[in-house]
């Protein structure tokens, strides 16, 4: 396995391995891996002949008052996760080598981008948008791998891909968890011992929502009033936002129909923390 930090690092490995007839699989990050992170990393491992792993905190995608600065990072440590995962190749750019001075071009969307973690965090889905397509045009992958724990993030993703006529497959692949539910995130790390234990509400109160859609309720008010009531009963929690929208447009759903996503949003101290269950 390789480390390279420029753009032309990457092309010149991609090109040789193309002349080679091998297929490439792109697994996009922020780093402080974790075993979602692995997960694709090695699904990408087993469907391509060569994978490629970027680990980049993206400025773009942060908001003023975001966590950007603390973002939690350990390069050496994301190194051996990729190796034991199967990667061949790591991408680790500066912010100067993947933004330099006088940028002026974005990829943006509207509708999708708008509700869900998109009404809080304005601006967010233009930095995703725009950094992942950099990194598609970069490594120009057969596939990219992307986790449904930010549902949202893989929907926009898709759509993009299809809009905009990347050559390329987007796989979504299933969220990674805690032996308690908690959806693994880099983010975990800021929580302290009591939060950890508080923030277990917000899975089960997807999985609550998940078992009353299985017993044929289609209402969305009526989940929606129960993950509250749920989430509610736990002190250190706060509702950042609970919605119950089309799987595919997250539109919001007026009757709960296949493929429906139940996404939400908690906040536990200064952490916010997200999840989701997709009915398909
Ligand atoms: P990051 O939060 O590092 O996540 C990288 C990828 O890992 C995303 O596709 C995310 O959905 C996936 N992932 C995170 N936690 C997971 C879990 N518990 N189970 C399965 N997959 C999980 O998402 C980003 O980075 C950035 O927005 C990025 C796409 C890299 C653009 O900067």
């Amino acid at each position: 396995m390789e480390t390279v930090t420029t753009k032309q690092e990457v092309r010149n490995r991609v090109k040789e391995w193309r002349k080679q007839g091998l297929s490439i699989g792109l697994v996009p990050t922020m780093g402080f891996l974790h075993e979602g992170h692995e997960s694709l990393i090695r699904r990408s491992a087993a469907e391509n002949d060569r994978t490629v792993v970027s680990i980049f905190v993206n400025p773009m995608q942060f908001g003023k008052n975001e966590d950007l600065e603390t973002y939690p990072r350990d390069f050496q440590r994301d190194k051996k996760s990729c190796e034991q995962a199967g990667a061949d190749l790591i991408f680790h750019p500066s912010p100067e080598e993947m933004y330099p001075p006088r940028f002026y071009s974005y990829v943006d969307m509207d509708t999708i981008t708008e509700g869900l973690c998109g009404s809080g965090r304005p601006g967010h889905f233009r930095g995703v948008c725009t950094v992942v397509s950099k990194l598609f045009h970069i490594a120009a992958p057969d596939r990219a791998y992307f986790g449904q724990k930010d549902a949202q993030q893989l929907a926009v993703i898709k759509k993009m891909v299809r809009d905009l006529d990347f050559d390329l497959e987007v796989v979504g692949c299933p969220t990674v968890r805690e032996a308690d539910g908690l959806a693994k995130s880099s983010r975990n790390t800021y929580l302290s011992e009591e939060e950890r234990k508080a923030s277990v509400i917000l899975h089960k109160a997807l999985a609550r929502a998940e078992t009353l859609l299985h017993q044929g309720e289609k209402d969305p008010e009526t989940i929606k009033n129960e993950m509250m009531r749920m989430i509610r009963s736990e002190p250190l929690a706060q509702i950042d936002y609970i919605e119950l929208v089309d799987g595919e447009n997250l539109q919001p759903a007026a009757v709960l129909e296949k493929p429906a996503l139940i996404a939400a949003a908690v906040k536990l101290g200064k952490t916010r923390l997200i999840d989701n269950y997709m009915w398909e």
